[in-house]
Order: C-alpha cells, then structure tokens, then sequence
C-alpha cells in the first residue's frame, strides 16, 4: 500500500465534503483533490464561474475554491473513476434519521454509507485508505470493513474514523485551526499517512488518535454535549422569565467558572441544524438498542427541552397577540439554522413558522441567505398543509423593510448582524401598533426597542 497520498477522493460534496476538501487541497497543493456527488445539480454548482454560485455559503469558502479549483480541486460526477485513481477515500455522505422501517424517527439511515463502501470495494483495483468523515453510530466502521474484506483481488484496506466537528458558518477558520483531529484506526500506516495530512498546517499536538469506536463514539458525544449545552441554557431561560433574572447574566455568571466554560450558552428559540437532533436521536436509540432505559431518556431529554423551547416561543406570539394570530401579518426575520449559513435543515424558523401558519397568520419571511425556493420547499416538506395554503399565508421578501410593513408583530429568529443594524425606528413607524417585537435570538437592546415604541419580547428575561 502507498501511503504518501498523492490522490485523495470524497464521495459526497456537501456542506462537510465542500469546504472540508477545498481546504485540504489549499493546504496541500501536491495532493489532488477529487470531490464526487451523485447530485449532478450539486457538482454543476460547485463547477460554477460565477463564485456567487457555488452551492453552499461559507464565509472565506469562495476564496479558497478560486485559489484551487481546477489545479488540485477538482468536481465530478465520476464516482467510479475517482475512487478507482484515488489512495484514499473519504466518505462524507448524509447520515439522515431513518424515515422507514425499524428505528425510524430515531435511527441513523446508513444506506448511503453501505453503498459507498460497495461501489468502492466493486470499482477498486488497487488496495485504499477508507476515511469516514460522515457522522456515524458507533461500530460502523465494522460494517465498512467486511465490505471491503469481500472485494476481489483480495486488496488490502484500512479503515478510519475521522470525524468533523466543523460548525457551519465558521466552517473554514474551523477547519484552518480546529480544536483537535481526531483520527481512530487499527493501522498505524495509514494512520499516519493520514496524519501526514494535517500535519501539514494542524499543530500534531492537536492530532488524537484512538481505537476506531472510541473515534465513532466521540462524535456523538461531542454533538449530544454541544446541544445538552443549548437545551440546559434554554431551561434556565424560561425560569430567568417566571424570576427576573436575566439569562445572559446567569451565562455570564456560570461561564466564568473555568469548570463551565462561557462558551455554548446563549438562550435561543432552539437549537436547529442538520446534525444536534438526529445525532442525539441516533445515540438514544443505540443506547435502547443495548437496553440501557436511563442512558438514552437522558439524551433524549435534550431534544424535548428542545422542541418545548421552539413551542414555547410560537405560543408566547400567539398570547401576546390577544391569543389570536388569525389573518395577522408577522414579519419572520431569518429563516437559516444559525447566521452566516444558508443552511435550513431543522431550523426553528421552520418550525415557529408552521405553528403561526397552523393559527393562520399570514407571515411575511426575509433572510439575506435563503431563497424564496428553499423557503417554501422546507415550509411544503412538513406537510401540514398544500402548498397553494402555504403560498397564500406565506410571502417572502427581499429586504426587511418590505417584510416588516404592515405588520403587527415582527419575530427574529436566525441572529444575522445585520439584524442589528436595520433602522429600527423606519420599521416601527410602518408597522400597526402596538408594534410587538419577539427576539428569539436576544440579538437587539430592550431599552433601545421600548424607547423606540416597541412592546419588546426576548427569550430569557
Ligand atoms: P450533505 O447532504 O450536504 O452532503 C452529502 C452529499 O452526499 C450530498 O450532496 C449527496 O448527494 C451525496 N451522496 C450521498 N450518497 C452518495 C453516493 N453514494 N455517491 C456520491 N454522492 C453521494 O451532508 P453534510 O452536511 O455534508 O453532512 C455529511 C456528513 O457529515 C453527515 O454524516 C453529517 O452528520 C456529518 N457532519 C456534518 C456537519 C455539518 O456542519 N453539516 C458537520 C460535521 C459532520
Ligand atoms: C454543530 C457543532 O457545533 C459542530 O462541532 C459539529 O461538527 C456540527 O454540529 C455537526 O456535526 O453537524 P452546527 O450545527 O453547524 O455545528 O452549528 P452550531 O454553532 O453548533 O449551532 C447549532 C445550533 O445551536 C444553531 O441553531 C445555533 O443557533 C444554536 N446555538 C448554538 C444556540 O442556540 N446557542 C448557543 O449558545 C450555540
């Protein structure tokens, strides 16, 4: 086996795939690159002159697809031949919650992982290092193995866990300098020729290498404490609410505590994202799976503190305007999982959005990031009702002017700073008063707000 990587490949150009790559090639200028997809829309995106084009937002990402595209970076739909050139491959698939069968609603969905495995152990003609860099369930890597142990030829592969802990929006500076790399793997050959990677700009003090499952396993964790974190926050914001304390100064106050740590704790209208809610949900029920009750209701409860939380803020809407929102317009500022992303996989805007349309509000939507497409696609994917109802009580709007203006209450729910800076004043003065104000991101000044005529609402105090 080669192990001074001259060709890398990843199956699944995505939001971990894309940038995790194009930095790997910037990085690396001898290595080449070669990013496939099935989606042919996707690679076509990723190809495209125009860098406003690229398929996915990350602040930094356009400039490194500039510095390396189609000199070590390169985007195809040739799965086969990239896999069949490449030393090492790293499979960076979705891994959704399964929708079908046993485990639905709760399980990983590894269909997409098995058939990687498959078509590289049918296409494969010489020996290759597997990386996972898809978030998995613990012992996946045994699966992929006895695949691969069954490819013809008798070729020798090597399986590694190399999970990502990039968080969208900071995707790249993630990736430049992440916390740590983890790598877990039975062979120390390709350990190390994987580590030779990183090295190149990761300080190997910050490379962790462990057994496969304690690889595997570490990336649930991390993301099921990341989310524990958000959920326990959100907790004491309801109490801060019943009290007069104020959330952020009880962050404040307990993140000093090096033990705590200030980071992770800011209330909001709930955490959302593509990886928090199925992670957890795939570590609760492998803990069912091996009968261990108290292990996986704990998890679970992250999520449902969770979901109480993204509730709670649509109702707090809803009785503010005299319990009832029927034929009312709500501005919805924000509709991305978090700021400085495009991505809207589970983001609470979807959720507070389908509880007001439910009351039939007619809610007015503008996020700098997110098309009207996407919107109305994600408001259709829940199915609460047709599509024609969903585009008669939901508009989309290309500044937030236009969406505030004639409203009765305007809902912030993804903290874009440009939030911060919108002419306030202009706003209120076009809406109908009382003029409600619901902060589901404690982005704005209360004082600020109340000076300016707003009935001022904000999660946590
Ligand atoms: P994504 O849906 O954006 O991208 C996955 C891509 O894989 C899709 O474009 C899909 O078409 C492609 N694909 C699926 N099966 C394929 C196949 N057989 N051949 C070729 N292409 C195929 O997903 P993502 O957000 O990039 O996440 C990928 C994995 O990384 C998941 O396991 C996720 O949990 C994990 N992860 C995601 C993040 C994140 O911030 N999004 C961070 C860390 C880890
Ligand atoms: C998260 C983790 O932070 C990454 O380490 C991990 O790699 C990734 O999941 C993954 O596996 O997919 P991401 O979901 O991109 O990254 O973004 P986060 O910054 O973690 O935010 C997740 C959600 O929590 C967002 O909706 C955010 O608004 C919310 N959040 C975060 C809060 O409400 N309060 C906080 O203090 C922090």
């Amino acid at each position: 086996m080669k192990l001074n990587i001259k060709k890398i490949c990843c199956i699944g150009a995505g939001y971990v795939g894309g940038p995790t790559m194009a930095v790997i090639a910037d990085k690396c200028p001898e290595i080449q690159v070669t990013l496939v997809d099935l989606n042919a829309e996707r690679i076509a995106a990723w190809n495209s002159a125009d860098l406003g084009e690229l398929p996915i937002y990350e602040p930094g990402l356009s400039e490194i697809i500039e510095r390396t595209r189609h000199k070590n970076l390169f985007f195809s739909t040739q799965v086969d031949k990239a896999i069949e050139e490449a030393e090492m491959i790293f499979i960076s698939v979705n891994t959704p919650t399964k929708n079908y069968g046993v485990g639905k609603g709760m399980a990983a969905d590894l269909k997409y992982i098995e058939l990687c495995a498959r078509q590289i152990a049918r296409v494969s003609k010489s020996g290759k290092i597997v990386v996972e860099k898809s978030t998995i369930p613990v012992r996946t890597a045994a699966t992929i193995k006895s695949i691969l142990e069954d490819a013809e030829g008798g070729l020798e592969f090597h399986v590694l866990s190399n999970p990502e802990f990039l968080a969208e929006g900071s995707a790249i500076s993630d990736l430049i300098d992440p916390d740590r790399i983890l790598i877990g793997g039975e062979s120390d050959e390709a350990i190390q020729a994987l580590k030779d990677i990183y090295q190149r700009w990761v300080n190997p003090d910050k490379i962790l290498t462990t057994n496969l499952w304690s690889s595997e396993l570490s990336k649930l964790t991390a993301n099921a404490f990341l989310a524990q974190r958000v959920s326990s926050i959100n907790a004491i914001s309801e109490l801060c609410e019943k009290t007069g304390a104020n959330v952020d100064e009880v962050a404040t106050a307990i993140g000093m505590d090096s033990r705590i740590g200030s980071k992770f704790l800011k209330a909001s209208v709930g955490f959302g994202g593509s990886c928090f809610q199925k992670d957890i949900l795939n570590l609760v029920y492998i803990a069912r799976t091996y009968n261990l009750t108290e292990v996986a209701d704990y998890w679970e409860q992250v999520i449902l503190m969770n979901d109480h939380q993204k509730s709670r803020f649509a109702n707090h809407i809803v009785n503010t305007l005299f319990n009832t929102v029927n034929g009312k317009r709500i501005a919805m500022l924000g509709w991305a999982f978090k700021k400085d992303t495009n991505d809207t996989r589970e983001s609470a805007a979807i959720y507070v959005a389908d509880h007001l349309l439910t009351e039939m509000a007619q809610l007015a939507v503008y996020d700098p990031k997110v098309s009207a497409s996407k919107i109305y696609q994600d408001i259709d994917a829940i199915s609460t009702r047709s599509s024609e109802e969903n585009r008669d009580l939901l508009s989309v709007h290309l500044n937030p002017y236009e969406a505030c203006r004639g409203a009765h209450a305007v809902a912030i729910l993804t903290e874009w700073d440009e939030f911060k800076e919108i002419d306030w004043q202009t706003i209120k003065d076009n809406m109908l008063n009382p003029a409600f104000l619901f902060d589901g991101r404690r982005l704005l000044d209360r004082k600020e707000m109340e000076n300016l005529g707003f009935k001022y609402y904000t999660l946590g105090e």
